[in-house]
């Protein structure tokens, strides 16, 4: 039985994959700050496990990637019980755009500093195999052509610049030798919950992205959705994004695994994205409708830094892992709502 240590795994898309991990059958090790998530989703993974013998499988350590200690410790124990971490799922990072602009030292240490921390200790414990929470941010977007991983890279937010640090330094480190294998998964945007409606995204602080925002508008805990500008050139004027469930990325992540294992050192940068794209009315009218809830919004002025058109050539990940994204807006609007109401009685 194969040992992972998941970063960040107790935040929204770390814990879904943590759940399939285990169902698959594979001892996971969760270190987690906790800055943007609570301990609590540990006990809704093992009520999801339903089995004892495969939650004995889940540690949760709570800790920081950037106390060089406690990963040392953890890779040293891990090898001492001969179960030794055969690789890291790497989701722990900040990931507001707002804040990484206004606390770039920040960004830059936690997420970058953190990383070598990290890496530092996947090599002196010889687990060279690594997926990697990188993002669409940090292309350089513009027209409506579908997005490749040829396509030119250059992130404009600090958060952008993050992440495309640490897939450089992934590829120095493979290209040094020592038989890396490492897969930079760009995730387009996720979004939706567990069907059971136990683990979703559950944002500390203000939330940004338009899932929460719509998710709080519904509950009234927001007044009115703000959709950023109405004259981007898409058909109806509102921003298009490739919008994907975060069950079908959490899939995602065991075949990248299962291929990472099962073939020749590499180093791999892959969409994962559906391949097609919804504007911001769109999402919001299937959410409507499949809701049975009413949406409250105006528009307002385009927000700094944005784009109009986001949406994955995804063909690359679909082939080489033999993954295809299968759920629907619909579904993604009906589980991420039940997570909501659920969430609300219990946070
Ligand atoms: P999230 O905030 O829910 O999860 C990240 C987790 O990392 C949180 O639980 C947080 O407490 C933890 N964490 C942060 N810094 C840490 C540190 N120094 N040490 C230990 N734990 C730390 O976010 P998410 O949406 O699950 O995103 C996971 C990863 O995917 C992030 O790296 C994010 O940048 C990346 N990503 C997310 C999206 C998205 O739309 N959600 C898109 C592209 C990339
Ligand atoms: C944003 C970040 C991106 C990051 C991703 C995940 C920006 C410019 N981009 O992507 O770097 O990787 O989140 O964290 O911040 N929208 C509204 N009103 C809102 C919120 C969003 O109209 O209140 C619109 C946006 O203009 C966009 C779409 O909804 O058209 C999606 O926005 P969002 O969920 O923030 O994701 P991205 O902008 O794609």
């Amino acid at each position: 039985m194969k040992t992972i240590l998941a970063t960040g795994g107790t935040g929204y898309i770390g814990s879904h994959t943590c759940l399939e991990l285990l169902k698959k059958g594979y001892k996971v090790i969760i270190l987690d700050s906790l800055v943007n998530s609570s301990e609590k989703v540990i006990s809704k993974i093992n009520f999801l496990l339903n089995d004892k013998n495969i939650r004995n499988n889940l540690t949760f350590i709570k800790g920081d990637i950037n106390d060089e200690k406690l990963l040392d410790h953890i890779f040293k124990l891990a090898k001492e019980k001969c179960e030794p971490i055969s690789c890291v799922m790497h989701f722990a990072g900040l990931k507001s755009v707002a804040e990484s602009l206004s606390s770039p030292l920040q960004y830059w240490h936690n997420n970058v500093g953190g990383s070598i921390i990290l890496f530092k200790l996947m090599e002196k414990y010889k687990c060279r195999t690594v997926i990697f929470s990188s993002s669409a941010t940090i292309y350089q977007i513009s027209g409506d052509k579908l997005i490749n991983e040829s396509s030119p890279i250059n992130p404009i937010n600090p958060y952008g610049q993050t992440k495309l640090a640490i897939e450089r330094l992934l590829k120095d480190l493979y290209d040094k030798g020592n038989n890396w294998r490492i897969a930079n998964l760009r995730y387009f945007n996720p979004i939706g919950a567990h069907q059971s409606g136990l683990i979703g995204e559950n944002p500390k602080g203000i939330k940004n992205n338009i899932f929460p925002i719509l998710n709080g508008v519904a509950i009234g805990e927001i007044e009115k959705l703000r959709i950023y500008g109405k004259n981007w050139p898409t058909y109806d004027g509102t921003g298009i994004r490739d919008f994907i469930h975060v069950m079908d990325l959490a899939e995602g992540h065991i075949k990248a695994l299962e291929y990472l294992e099962n073939n020749e050192p590499q180093i791999l940068n892959l969409n994962i994205g559906t391949g097609k794209g919804t504007s911001v009315l769109g999402l919001i009218r299937i959410f409507e409708n499949v809701n049975k809830v009413k949406i409250n919004y105006e528009f307002t002025n385009r927000r700094k830094g944005d784009y109009g058109i986001v949406i994955a050539d995804n063909s690359l990940a679909k082939s080489l892992l033999k993954w295809t994204p299968k759920r629907s807006l619909e579904d993604m609007c009906v589980d991420g709502w039940r997570w909501q109401n659920n969430n609300l009685n219990n946070p």
